[in-house]
């Protein structure tokens, strides 16, 4: 955990609670407005694996060019519908863990709060998150390539290539963010607005090296807002985090919570006491 400016030296390194600096602890407490960037790292721990982690990052086994861009899905459309379908069925029957129950627990908490993430298992929603926006879209939809309708039944196509759309024929694909592609612009609007007027932005298990995601905490701070890292590794942002948790998000956003509301009821079902750390994958 590391604290580069705002409060005292007593404040942030003698009196934490658990693993969260006292001073931290009150400010999200205190906070009005509260945006919380995800990324990969966020599902770890419910078994989905992150893009750039060294031996357990989808990257260090496919290379992205093949995969996530229009141009790979131009060269190799089935490869690519393939790929994102042996994802799909991996998201769908992974859990939430105690990550993201601690961000529904924190929208419940915050007068204005809005979780934007960059991950595509729409985990968050199934958890429970309300205030959301998916940057990079959602695996679980599929939309037409020509005219981006969302489509939900498809024919069966032929072994070497992806289903087809039901009205014009095009090749069906995954309504996700490729690289070279405009994030929806809708998304990335709200979550740059309310960046720019939060108190307190959390960054948590992304490596912020995907812009324009990773600007949005650059701009939180230039507006002014105290900014959290969360993350075992370090990232370009971590020196420039007011706070940075050197821990898992399955820990370190439930002990966020509890120290920011330690007398409050964390007992819904679903609720980071209830949840352990390793939600995982069924
Ligand atoms: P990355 O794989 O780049 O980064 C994951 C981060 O999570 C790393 O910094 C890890 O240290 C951290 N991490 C790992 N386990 C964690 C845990 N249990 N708790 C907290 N942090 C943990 O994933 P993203 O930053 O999400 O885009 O990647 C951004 C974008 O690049 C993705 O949305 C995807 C990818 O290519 C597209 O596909 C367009």
């Amino acid at each position: 955990m590391r604290r580069d400016d705002g409060p005292s030296e007593t404040e942030g390194r003698l009196e934490t609670v658990g693993l969260v600096p006292a001073a931290l602890a009150r400010a999200l407490a205190s906070a009005g407005r509260v945006v919380v960037l995800t990324g990969a790292g966020v599902s770890a721990e419910s078994g989905i694996p992150t893009f750039r982690d060294a031996l357990t990052g989808l990257w260090a086994r496919y290379d992205p060019l093949d995969l996530a861009t229009p141009a790979a899905f131009e060269r190799q459309p089935r490869l690519v519908w393939d790929w994102y379908a042996m994802r799909r069925e991996a998201v769908l029957v992974a859990e939430p863990n105690a990550g993201h129950d601690a961000l529904v627990e924190m929208e419940r908490r915050v007068p204005a709060f809005l979780v934007a993430t960059q991950n595509v298992d729409g985990l968050h929603a199934r958890a429970g998150t309300r205030s959301l926006v998916e940057l990079h879209g959602n695996i679980a939809r599929v939309r037409c390539s020509r005219d981006h309708g969302v489509v939900d039944r498809w024919d069966p196509p032929p072994s070497d290539e992806p289903p087809r759309c039901p009205h014009c024929r095009a090749f069906l694909r995954p309504d996700v963010v490729w690289f070279d592609e405009m994030l929806p612009a809708d998304a990335l609007a709200r979550a740059e607005d309310e960046a720019q007027r939060a108190d307190l932005m959390i960054v948590a298990g992304t490596s912020a090296e995907v812009h324009p995601a990773a600007s949005l905490p650059l701009m939180a701070k230039a507006a002014g807002a105290r900014v959290v890292e969360v993350n075992p590794g370090e990232t370009p942002l971590s020196r420039l985090a007011d706070y940075t948790l050197r821990e898992r998000a399955g820990v370190a956003l439930p002990a966020l919570v509890a120290a920011a509301w330690p007398a409050g009821d964390h007992g819904r079902g679903s609720s980071p006491a209830a949840r352990a750390p390793g939600g995982g994958a069924k």
